[in-house]
């Protein structure tokens, strides 16, 4: 889920056409009809599932709580590539070469068939390719980049060392993988979307799913009551939104910051796709005919940083410091999962069940949302695909076994059992300055409450609608996030971002 609501609307958002919407489910319509498979989410992962089913013959409807790539997809910085940061060394030390490679193979996979997709269906992107790389300007974290430029071809990936980039400061080393690409995301899934329609199946936008009974065939249920048929039901929702795989204790949530800049006249921005290996990350490559440069970074966990405006500061002074910067255009914010083990989950959410997900996929979606909706595709339609088991969805050994399990959810804890005491006495309403938004007492009940900037009181329940976390205030992007599973809400409670299906309650102000 996700919206184009956003207080902070990325690039992706302010240069697509917002388009025609597609209508909300209803029930009467004759495309309401049984389908072999209702995929719900319209973000890359979701579009991807349904056309490839498309292609492989099964009858397909989509539905997207928000509008057609308003969510994660539209808040990227949409590079498609099988470099994803340091991951390769690790993933052969922990599971072996066979799933390293089978990782890199499947994204390889991913920027071919993105590649073929645009071709087979002309959609105008600005799909470039370029080469990615992973940088190092330390001599602490050079050995590191080595070993991944070493263990990525010995698994067969395009990779190669260098310590020269066009970045405008100076580089210890970098991995280098070429054949890589990037793109316009939102463009990109409008064009799969019409694709999807082309080929006979549905979307459904605004139509908000709150729950699957999984029957024969499986009822899948809309916040209004009304419900969809369908054989199989994939969630390609971020997170999966029903509890059932346990997936929101399986993956954690972080957010990250973006800058669109313009650079001054003369000036050329990096025709590469960088990321930083070391502290503080900064991700950057170019954007829209390189007329922009995208600056990323500064990683935390959502609901967890009290003050989140000052990432937008550090990126700014960090892109002022090392680019000609004339103006800066747009500025916005992400969301990813991690998964414990380090591997997306991807497939049936327990044996043997109708509901599949896909999730997990550690800031690298374009790729692993492709990879997901192929693996989906071919599951579902009763094809073979070599990379269903290392996606695995129900596997317990190596998830089990994460210390990232443990250390994630006590982290949880902390946060559910700390806020909750510290907000034992909250201050009065009153306190709070136009701008700014805090848990607070108003009307003798304790409520997340928001001044605007006309002095208005925004008051609603502060306990998260998925497990009963306390929401916190996000100073950036004005809204409500949980930090327990990264739920997010705007300042009147209506869902931003999953887990949780159901708004915040709006609360008195007087
Ligand atoms: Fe799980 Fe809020 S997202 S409790």
């Amino acid at each position: 889920m996700g919206s184009l609501r956003e207080t902070n609307p990325s690039l992706w958002v302010a240069t697509a056409p917002a388009g025609a919407t597609v209508s909300a489910f209803d029930a009467a319509s004759p495309a309401g009809g049984p389908v072999d498979v209702v995929v719900v989410g319209a973000g890359i992962a979701g579009l991807s599932t349904a056309l490839a089913l498309l292609e492989r013959g099964a009858t397909v409807t989509v539905v997207e709580a928000g509008r057609i790539c308003s969510g994660v997809t539209a808040y990227t910085t949409a590079k498609i590539s099988s470099l994803h940061g340091l991951v390769y060394a690790g993933l052969a030390k922990s599971f072996g070469d066979d799933v390293a490679r089978s990782y890199g193979e499947a994204n390889e996979a991913a920027i071919g068939q993105v590649a073929a997709w645009i071709d087979e269906h002309r959609i105008d992107c600005d799909f470039s390719r370029r080469s990615a790389y992973t940088y190092t300007a330390s001599t602490v974290t050079l050995e590191d980049v080595a070993e991944e430029v070493e263990v990525a071809q010995r698994l067969g990936l395009p990779a190669s060392f260098t310590n020269t980039t066009e970045l405008p400061f100076e580089v210890k080393g970098a991995v280098r993988f070429d054949d890589q690409a990037q793109f316009h995301p939102r463009n990109y899934c409008l064009g799969l979307a019409a694709a999807i329609l082309a080929k006979g199946g549905t979307i459904h936008e605004n139509t908000r799913i709150v729950d699957v009974d999984e029957g024969s065939p499986c009822s899948v249920r809309t916040e209004d009551g009304l419900s969809l048929q369908g054989d199989q039901v994939v969630l390609a929702t971020h997170l999966p939104f029903l509890d059932r795989g346990g997936f929101f204790a399986k993956c954690h949530p972080t957010r990250s910051y973006c800058l669109a800049v313009r650079l001054d006249d003369g000036a050329s921005p990096p025709k590469g796709m960088y990321l930083g290996a070391d502290d503080p990350t900064r991700s950057v490559r170019s954007a829209i005919g390189d007329e922009y440069v995208i600056i990323g970074g500064e990683g935390h966990k959502v609901g967890q940083d009290e003050d989140t405006t000052r990432r937008y500061d550090a990126l700014e002074s960090w892109a002022r410091e090392h680019f000609a910067v004339a103006s800066i255009e747009h500025r916005w914010s992400a969301q990813d999962y991690s998964p414990v083990d380090g591997l997306p989950f991807v497939g049936r959410q327990l044996p043997g069940s109708k509901v599949s997900v896909a999730t997990g996929f550690k800031k690298w979606g374009m790729t692993n949302g492709t990879a997901a909706g192929l693996l989906l595709a071919d599951e579902l339609t009763g094809r073979t695909n070599s990379f269903k088991p290392v996606f695995d969805a129900t596997r317990q050994r190596t998830t089990l076994t994460s210390r990232d399990l443990y250390k994630e959810n006590a982290n949880v804890a902390e946060h559910f059992l700390g806020d909750r005491l510290s907000s034992l006495r909250p201050p009065s309403a009153d306190t709070l300055a136009p701008g700014d938004g805090g848990i607070v007492t108003c009307a003798g009940d304790k409520v997340a409450a928001y001044r605007d900037e006309s002095g208005v009181l925004h008051a609603v329940s502060p306990v998260c609608t998925h497990l009963g976390c306390l929401v916190s205030f996000n100073t950036a992007e004005k809204s409500w996030d949980c930090p327990c599973h990264g739920s997010r809400f705007t300042i009147d409670g209506e869902v931003l971002q999953g887990p949780a299906v159901a708004d915040l309650e709006q609360k008195p102000t007087t």
